[in-house]
């Protein structure tokens, strides 16, 4: 049985998780307001996919407070949840299709999965946006930095938990790179301020710069 099978079958073990990702998003989201705050600016809507049980949004929401946002996840997830007027809960699958947004969040979403599923998911979020909008990945891009020893071993050991557990992985800036440009992506933006985890602006038109790593 897969990971995400077992969580929808084994409540202690699903709210033991989505807990676990709760606090997760606590401190990274404070730490992408801090560092990154120009990234939620202008956006009218935002679709969380894979959002948990929506501790993202809901400490993005506090500084954006027009922000229109849907936490998209699992029935098994989020269908006991009560949202507010601007904070919805959709259960569906991300592989069938992703609710129409200005942009979409997708933060340890992606290194679940291998590079065939995350080209579905990609995929449909590009459907789902409109051509002025963004997808932003929060994820580690992994650097292999020979001179920090501690980041680089610590790297490498997410990317064998995410082998072992999900038969996913964690990706290079190279590997970001063709996956958005596969799923039909024009350009990118990755700012890397965050520790472990960079932010990764994806869109679907070109503009003039590439990356910042
Ligand atoms: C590693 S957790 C990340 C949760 C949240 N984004 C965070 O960082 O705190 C992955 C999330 O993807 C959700 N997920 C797995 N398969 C999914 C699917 N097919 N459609 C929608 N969500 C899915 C899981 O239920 C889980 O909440």
């Amino acid at each position: 049985m897969g990971f995400w099978d077992f969580a929808g079958r084994e409540p202690k073990f699903n709210h033991l998780f989505n807990d676990t990702m709760a606090i997760d998003s606590q401190s990274v989201s404070s730490m992408v307001i801090e560092k990154c705050k120009r990234v939620f600016e202008g956006l009218e809507s935002l679709i969380d996919v894979g959002g948990g049980t929506g501790t993202m949004v809901k400490v993005i929401f506090k500084s954006f407070p027009q922000l229109k946002c849907i936490v998209f996840d699992l029935p098994h997830v989020v269908g006991d949840l009560q949202g507010t007027e601007n904070i919805k809960y959709f259960g569906g699958d991300m592989f069938e299709a992703i609710p129409p947004a200005d942009s979409i969040m997708l933060k340890w979403i992606l290194h679940d999965w291998n590079d065939k599923e995350c080209l579905k998911i990609l995929s449909n979020c590009k459907e789902a946006i409109s051509s002025k909008g963004k997808v932003i990945i929060i994820e580690m891009v992994m650097e292999n930095k020979k001179e920090d020893r501690e980041l680089t071993e610590t790297e490498i050991f997410f990317d064998m938990q995410m082998m072992i557990l999900v038969n996913g992985k964690e990706r290079n800036e190279k590997e970001w790179a063709s996956l958005v440009f596969s799923a039909g992506f024009s350009n990118y933006k990755i700012t890397a301020t965050l520790g472990l985890l960079s932010v990764i602006e994806v869109y679907p038109e070109c503009y003039s710069w590439t990356s910042y790593v």
